[in-house]
This record gives C-alpha cells, structure tokens and sequence, in this order.
C-alpha cells in the first residue's frame, strides 16, 4: 500500500461542513461526524501537486475547459466504464444538485410529475419540490435483505404528467448496482411512455469487486437518446469542495435544452481549481482511486463482522457500491426521534438519518464509511457502549 488510508487528518477549522458545524448541525459539540458524502482522506497527490503548481501562477482570472479537459474525461468513461463519449455530448457545471434543479426547469413545466425510487438522495425531492413540481415515488422493494426496482408499480404511477424518472445508479443509499437487465426494463418504460431518464451516476467509480457499473446509455441507442447523465470526479477523488461535474447529454436536442437552462441562469465559468482537479484525479489517480476503493471494502467488511460480533440486531445491507451504509436499527425498537437522540446524544455519533431518504428509510441510518479504520472503530465502540447503558437502566 502506497498510500496510509489509516491516518487520521484533523479537519477542524477548515471550513468542513462535516467537522465544523456540529454544534450548528446536530447541536452536539462532540460527535463523531459520520454523514455527508465527503471522504476524511487527502486526495490524491497529484491532484494536491496540481493544484499547489496552479495557485503558485498566482493569476486566478477566468478559466475555460480545454481540450485537455473533455479528453480527460472521455478517456476515464471509456476505461472505467466502456461509455464511448464524444467531446460535444458533454456540459460542465458546477455541481450536479444545481444541475438536476435545472434539468427540472429545462424539460417539465410546473405541475409536471418526475418519478423518483425511494428510499433515496434526498436532494432529488428538494430539486422537484423546490421547483413547484410533483415527486412520484416507485418506492424500491427490499426482498431478503436486498433492494430491487418495483416495475408494476412504475407502470402503475405512470400518467401523461410524467415527464422525468431520477435514477441514482449506482443507488444512494441503498448500494445497489443495477443489473442491465434492470436497466434494460427501466429504459423500455421510459420511452414508451416518452419519459426521460435523468441518471445520477456520481458513485459510478465507486463499484466492489465482482459488480459492474452500466452507463444508462450503454442499454441501447434508444436509452442513450433519452438520458441525461450526471458525473463528477468530486465523489471518486474527494473534491466536491471544488466544484466540478459533467451532466453528459448525447441527445443533441436535450442537450441544446440544459444549454440554454445554463445560459437563462448565467452559468458561464468553471472554477480554475476544479478544471486543474479534475484533469490530474481522471489522468493521475488511478492508483490512489483502487487503493482507496478497497480500503472502503475493508471498512464494509470491519462493519460488517463488528455488527455480526458485538451488535447482532443492528444488520447492514450489504453494499455493491459507495462509500455509505445503510444500516438497519429498527431490531433496537425506537422511533425516528428517540433513535436520533440515542445516537447523537448518548452515542455521540451523527449519520444521516435514514427517514430523509423516505418512508422506507424509518429506522435505518445512513453511516459514512470513508473515513479512517479508527474513526469507524470509535463510532462503533461509542454506540456499543451507549446501547449497554441502556440496558443496564432497563
Ligand atoms: C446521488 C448523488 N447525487 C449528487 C450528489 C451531490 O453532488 P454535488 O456535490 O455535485 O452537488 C450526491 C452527494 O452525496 C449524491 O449522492
């Protein structure tokens, strides 16, 4: 191992909204912050090299992808995910949660209905809601411990108001890596009832041995046609704080939509970091990025045999994909609010509660595992410690 996943980095006092803000958050000081989706790891360093090389130019006025950048980008979603991109499919944007509030502008009117799979991301319901647009839920089925699309159901929810599915592929929080011929079928719905697919693909890279990521447009023709994909290097390399994320659209006329969705909105510039971030993770952190991806296997597996050992009522779904766990409580018998002040009072550990991702999500918390071993081992230890005490004052 080249790289020491196990060290713990202080990230107080920098601005982290994961380390800093507890108090603020969760109104507890001294919790361990184990919930938004940003790694405690340094990124790789070449992007670190990159951007130090970048920032001792000094000049920071406004900065443009070039060829370089698409060619990066292209050249990783060939690789890693055999998603053959041609340079014009793609539209940088800051960020995909801004860009999916646009997506919601650019092809539905108010009053139009976009289908979403809970439990899930919760930023996909705030991006229709907060646009005056009506979320459906195809709510997942969980069968003997694993997620599964429910296609009667879809078929059932669909009207001619239904103008948008968001697909979280691979799934947060669920961990699902869909399989092509859950895919395939999602797809033949889509465009037979003239549905686009918008397919969150931010934790594509993040896939365990034996699974494989599918870029939606790798169905068919057709489906690529009808897709809107957003990717980001933020998630993979621990850069979100810069800023940086492709929404690719091969679909020329879409495309010339989400365009113009950033044109009414003024979304001219990258920032010079993320472009000069992005470049260095796609062309320089492939050996950082497989030994980050298996130490976070060996966090799943810690989790797993501690629970299994010491926690056996609380289980975890086994995960396919992602950095984040989704953890089942509902052996422990509390209700959302005592569970949460279980965890964030006794405990002193803050994951994100599980009911923001939907109904289905009662009783679950979402952990984040891409942490160091010790800081997994601590959270753990704090939980079975407060869970003894419990007992002792039954
Ligand atoms: C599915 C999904 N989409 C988007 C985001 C956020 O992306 P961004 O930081 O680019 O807005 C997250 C972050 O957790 C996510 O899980």
């Amino acid at each position: 191992m080249k790289y020491d996943f196990n060290e713990v980095i202080d990230r107080h006092n920098t601005n982290s909204v994961k380390w800093d803000f507890n108090k603020e958050k969760f109104g507890e000081e001294d919790v361990i912050p184990m919930w938004i989706a940003d790694m405690d790891f340094k990124a790789p360093e070449a992007i670190i090299e990159a951007i130090k090389k970048r920032a001792d130019h000094g000049v920071f006025g406004y900065t443009a992808p070039d060829e370089n950048y698409y060619k990066s980008i292209i050249n990783w979603m060939d690789k890693h995910h055999n998603f053959k991109v041609e340079k014009q499919w793609i539209c940088p944007a800051p960020a995909v949660v801004p860009a999916l509030y646009w997506i919601v502008q650019s092809y539905t009117e108010k009053g139009d209905k976009i289908i979403i799979q809970p439990p899930v991301y919760h930023r996909f319901k705030g991006a229709i809601e907060d646009n005056q647009r009506i979320v459906v839920e195809n709510p997942l089925k969980l069968v003997d411990g694993k997620y599964y699309m429910d296609f009667e159901d879809l078929e059932k929810k669909i009207d001619s108001k239904v103008k948008l599915l968001f697909l979280c592929s691979p799934h947060n929080p669920v961990g699902r890596v869909w399989t092509k011929e859950e895919l395939t079928r999602l797809g033949e719905i889509c465009l037979k009832h003239n549905i686009i697919v918008v397919s969150d693909e931010i934790h594509s890279d993040l896939v365990f041995e034996g699974y494989k990521h599918i870029a939606f447009p790798n169905i068919s023709e057709d489906c690529a046609n009808n897709s809107i994909i957003c990717t980001a290097p933020t998630k993979t390399f621990n850069i979100a704080g810069l800023q940086v994320c492709n929404i690719i659209i091969p679909n020329e006329v879409l495309r010339d939509k989400f365009l113009n969705a950033l044109k009414i909105n003024a979304m001219g510039d990258l920032n010079t970091f993320g472009i000069v971030a992005l470049e260095a993770a796609y062309n320089e952190g492939e050996n950082w990025y497989r030994e980050m991806l298996n130490y976070i296997q060996c966090n799943f597996n810690f989790l797993e045999n501690y629970l299994r050992k010491y926690l056996p009522e609380i289980k975890v779904i086994k995960a396919e994909a992602t950095y984040l766990a989704w953890v089942d409580f509902t052996a422990l018998g509390m209700k959302n609010e005592e569970l949460r002040d279980f965890l964030l009072k006794k405990a002193k550990v803050a994951f994100n509660d599980g009911y923001i991702f939907g109904k289905a999500g009662n009783g679950f918390q979402r952990v984040n595992l891409a942490c160091s071993r010790y800081t997994l081992q601590e959270g753990l230890r704090r939980i079975t410690k407060a869970l003894n005490g419990l007992e002792k004052n039954i």
